[in-house]
């Protein structure tokens, strides 16, 4: 099955889970455990919006730091200039926040409800280059249907 195909494959999935489902929470760690599940990514989580930190929520994979500061790190970064943030080699991003070394790429979807950042989308590749243009599209899609409820 191409990448593709597997997007196509766990969107209705997605939308069946969080469908009349009201906790983010519940819908947060579901999404994170269809993800990782279909694509055996490195860490899959989401990181929510508490003042002026990012802070972690429900994820799958090693241990990851707790807090990132508005702007710092990837997660940071996505956050402070609202878009989504592809990094085909972690080493080439300045201020990576390197939360395992097993970590190659990266790809962070900030999660928007009523126009505001209220969480980001992170994932961790342990290759290079995992993400490209099909994952942000269909990741933003994904975080974009949390709340079609
Ligand atoms: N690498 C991220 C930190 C979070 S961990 O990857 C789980 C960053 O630079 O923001």
């Amino acid at each position: 099955m191409t990448k593709e195909e597997k997007y196509r494959q766990i969107l209705p999935q997605i939308a069946a889970l969080v469908d009349g489902e009201t906790d983010w929470i519940a819908n947060m760690a579901n999404i994170v455990a269809v993800l990782h599940e279909t694509f055996g990514f490195w860490w899959t989580g989401f990181y929510r919006v508490e003042g002026e930190e990012l802070v972690l929520g429900p994820f799958q994979g090693p241990i990851a730091c707790t807090r990132i500061p508005f702007g710092r790190g990837v997660c940071g970064t996505a956050w402070a200039q609202d878009r989504t943030i592809i990094v085909p080699d972690v080493h080439d991003f300045p201020g990576h926040i390197a939360c395992s070394s097993a970590s190659k790429s990266e790809i962070v979807v900030p999660v928007r409800r009523n126009n505001q950042i209220i969480a980001v989308l992170d994932i961790d590749s342990a290759d290079y280059n995992t993400f490209d243009a099909i994952d942000r599209q269909y990741m933003e899609q994904i975080v974009s249907e949390m709340y079609a409820l």
